[in-house]
């Protein structure tokens, strides 16, 4: 593959966001837990989440770097963005500000050629420049390729090092919470 350009991501790139999303959750068995769209709409009952106005409106909840590659390396299926990097900023109470990187993919056939360590080496240099003092992020047990990419970048493994569960309220949980007198 001759090149490949990594660039801030543009509303135009929601389709291509939401594709590699759903390609990732397919790769990690999770195809089924994509609830978002493109444009969110309503249902009877609920709101569907919208990754355009929740990484592009007033108060973005997200950011992302875009994998690009030219025409003429395009996928058979034609698409040209081929992978990405979504991440946003949080807060830790006890070192401050931190950057949390929530999704990271490229697709099969560009795999190798250096993409994903051009995105994590443009994350680091937002990180540093924004002031982060980490960079926190999940990685399924069973994904050892990974874990593996990450531990020879130097990541380490806190549930191993200092014992932390992830845990979760579900949005029923949330709702008789918020409703307990
Ligand atoms: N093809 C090529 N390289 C692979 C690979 C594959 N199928 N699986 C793992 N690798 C390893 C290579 O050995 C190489 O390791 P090294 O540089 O440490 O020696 C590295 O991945 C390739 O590096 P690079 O080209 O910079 O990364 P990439 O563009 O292939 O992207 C991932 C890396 C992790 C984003 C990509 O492999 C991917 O999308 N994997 C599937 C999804 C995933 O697991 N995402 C992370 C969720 S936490």
């Amino acid at each position: 593959m001759a090149k490949f350009m990594i660039r801030i991501a543009t509303p135009a790139d929601c389709a291509d966001i939401l594709r590699l999303i759903k390609e990732l959750a397919s790769y990690e068995n999770m195809a089924n837990a994509v609830k978002l769209t493109e444009k969110g709409f309503f249902t009877l009952i609920f709101f569907v989440a919208d990754l355009l106005e929740d990484g592009f409106g007033e108060h973005p909840c997200y950011h992302c770097l875009i994998a690009e590659v030219p025409k003429e390396d395009q996928a058979p299926n034609g698409y040209t963005v081929v992978g990405f990097a979504m991440y946003y900023f949080t807060y830790d109470p006890w070192i401050g500000k931190m950057i949390y990187l929530e999704d990271f993919y490229v697709m099969e056939p560009y795999r190798g050629f250096g993409i994903g360590s051009e995105m994590l080496k443009r994350i680091s240099q937002i990180a540093i420049q924004n002031r982060c003092c980490s960079m926190h992020f999940l990685v399924v047990g069973w994904n050892t390729a990974s874990i593996e990419y990450y531990t020879r970048r130097g990541a380490l493994d806190l549930s191993k090092q200092e014992g932390w569960h992830l845990f979760k309220f579900s949005k029923e949980s949330l709702i008789k919470l918020a409703s307990e007198e």
